[in-house]
């Protein structure tokens, strides 16, 4: 993981020593039309950094966008030797998300210069509360400093060595001291998500999955349990093992706790993740283009473990419980066929498992959170989060930009929009329905693992929520933003860690 050291500096910016000082700047420019010409301002009640800065503002050349950046080597009257300048893009659209954002651009300015160690100045602002924007300038830093070239042996480790946030001196500070504890937590967790779903197939097995989440686990004091084949068959999970059955590699059942102490009662939160460390479409195979990506469809997951890393290190009053099916979906002699029927986990000895028309074997992540789901029902449940990369479809209705998120329940969906504005992730909300429902009805048995290409996003959560019966649930597919696609300013391509902060954020809301 990360070796960058975070810390929080209360001085004034001047007098930093530091390889390289980062401001923000904003817009102020109110005017539409593209001939309105930018007003860059600081955002720094800084007198020393202003004069420095005075001159490149002035020029007109520099218009505070959005990651617009500008270097200023040897600021004069000030002790750092450099100053960049990072925007925010206009005044009326900045929030404390485009704080993490310059935070992952500074730092991610900085590596591939060979500068090592930098200074980055709490915006000062009326727009931006200062508990808020330490947490997220801390993420943002931590999200920037990653890189996914792990794996190339003329690797050099670019990683920043130390990040220092630097805040006024009159800012309370216990709040900036917990924000900036709690932004290293969570961008660590994110981070450590990154980092599974990183992993090759033939790195990370379901078995290593399993080992890394306990290994995780032991690191912060979450109890754990990690099981395999013989598990699945004693309970039953008829859908987890018909994905299963195809691969060399056994499946690993991981199931993480989270007990606070002196919390006995109320509710048991349920977080369920799709874990297919690599998804070749089964005997439905998939085509060869772009086979390489399914590496991260376990992405789902590596979220929920990230999540309860930074629930365990965060430690909210409420019981978490989560439930990761990890396997393998491979074509192979004693591989599920299209057309087999499974039956899935019973929920309880008295009622059987509902049965599974197989149509399409590429259509597994599903069958894996059927029996995820239940289980976590059957260790008492009371609420359900499941996070997957989960269809196509979703990719197609809402692209690389935003996440789809299903629920059916009112309550906890307002909960988790709620999350959204402090996790700054973007979800938008599809819909289940009775038709849904209907379309995956099967001929031969309860229901059919797919409904075909149309409305595809729909019919798997309705197929989901057939597992998850009355239980308030959230469904969160994040197939088309679990790996970044191009570079960004403020993150790498390649996983991108989606889900663990909301997931994080929902819990904490209870
Ligand atoms: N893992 C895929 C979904 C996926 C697609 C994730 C693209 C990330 C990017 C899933 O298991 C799958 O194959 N879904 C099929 C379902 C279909 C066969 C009903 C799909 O969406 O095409
Ligand atoms: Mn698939
Ligand atoms: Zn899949």
């Amino acid at each position: 993981m990360s070796n960058m050291r975070t810390q929080l500096s209360f001085t004034t910016l001047a007098g930093i020593e530091t390889e390289l000082l980062a401001v923000l700047a904003v817009d102020t420019q109110t005017a539409k039309g593209s001939d309105a010409k930018a007003e860059p301002v600081l955002l720094t009640t800084d007198s020393a950094v202003k004069a420095a800065a005075a001159a490149a503002i002035a020029s007109g050349e520099y218009k505070a966008g959005a990651h617009e950046t500008l270097l200023l080597h040897a600021p004069a009257g000030l002790t750092a030797k450099r100053l960049l300048i990072v925007g925010l893009g206009k005044t009326a659209k900045v929030t404390v998300h485009s704080v993490r954002a310059a935070a992952g651009a500074a730092v991610r300015f900085t590596k591939p210069r060979g500068i090592r160690e930098l200074a980055f100045a709490l915006p000062e602002s009326e727009l931006l509360a200062a508990g808020p924007s330490v947490r997220a300038a801390i993420e943002g830093a931590f999200v920037g400093d990653f890189d996914p070239d792990t794996y190339r042996s003329d690797r050099q480790d670019q990683s920043v060595q130390s990040f220092t946030l630097v805040v006024p001196e009159d800012r309370d500070k216990a709040v900036i001291q917990s924000a900036f504890t709690e932004g290293a937590i969570v961008g660590e967790s994110q981070n450590f998500t990154r980092s599974l779903v990183n992993e090759p197939g033939n790195k990370l097995t379901p078995t290593v999955l399993g080992q890394r989440a306990a290994m995780m686990a032991a690191e912060v004091g979450l109890k754990w349990t990690i099981s395999s084949t013989e598990m699945l068959k004693e309970l039953k999970m008829g859908a987890f093992w018909s994905v299963a059955q195809g691969s060399e590699e056994p499946p690993a059942l991981i199931v993480l706790r989270y007990e606070p102490e002196g919390v006995s009662k109320g509710p048991l939160l349920g977080l369920v993740g799709k874990g297919i460390t690599f998804d070749s479409g089964g005997i439905s195979i998939k085509p060869s283009e772009n086979m390489e990506k399914m590496k991260y469809d376990m992405a789902g997951g590596a979220a929920v473990i990230g999540a309860m890393r930074a629930i365990a290190l965060l430690k909210p009053k409420v019981r978490v419980i989560a439930v990761v099916c990890a396997a393998e979906n491979m074509p192979d002699g004693k591989a599920q066929k299209p057309g087999d029927v499974q039956t899935a986990m019973p929920f309880s000895a008295e009622k059987p498992g509902k049965t599974i028309e197989i149509v399409n074997t590429d259509a597994e992540g599903r069958l894996v959170l059927a029996d995820g789901l239940t289980y976590a029902r059957q260790l008492g449940a009371t609420h359900l989060i499941d996070a997957a990369t989960l269809t196509g479809a979703c990719v197609t209705a809402l692209g690389h930009t935003n996440a789809g998120v299903f629920s059916n329940d009112e309550a906890i969906f307002d909960k988790f929009n709620a999350a959204l504005a402090t996790s700054g992730e973007k979800f938008w909300r599809l819909p289940l329905g009775e038709e849904y429902a209907e379309q995956i009805k099967s001929d031969i048995g309860d229901i059919k693992n797919t409904a075909g290409r149309w409305g595809g996003a729909c019919t798997a959560a309705e197929f989901l929520k057939v597992f998850v019966e009355e239980t308030p649930w959230i469904h969160l597919d994040i197939a088309g933003m679990a790996w970044v696609e191009d570079a960004k300013p403020h993150i790498a391509k390649g996983p991108s860690g989606v889900a663990v902060r909301s997931i994080l954020e929902w819990v904490r809301s209870f």
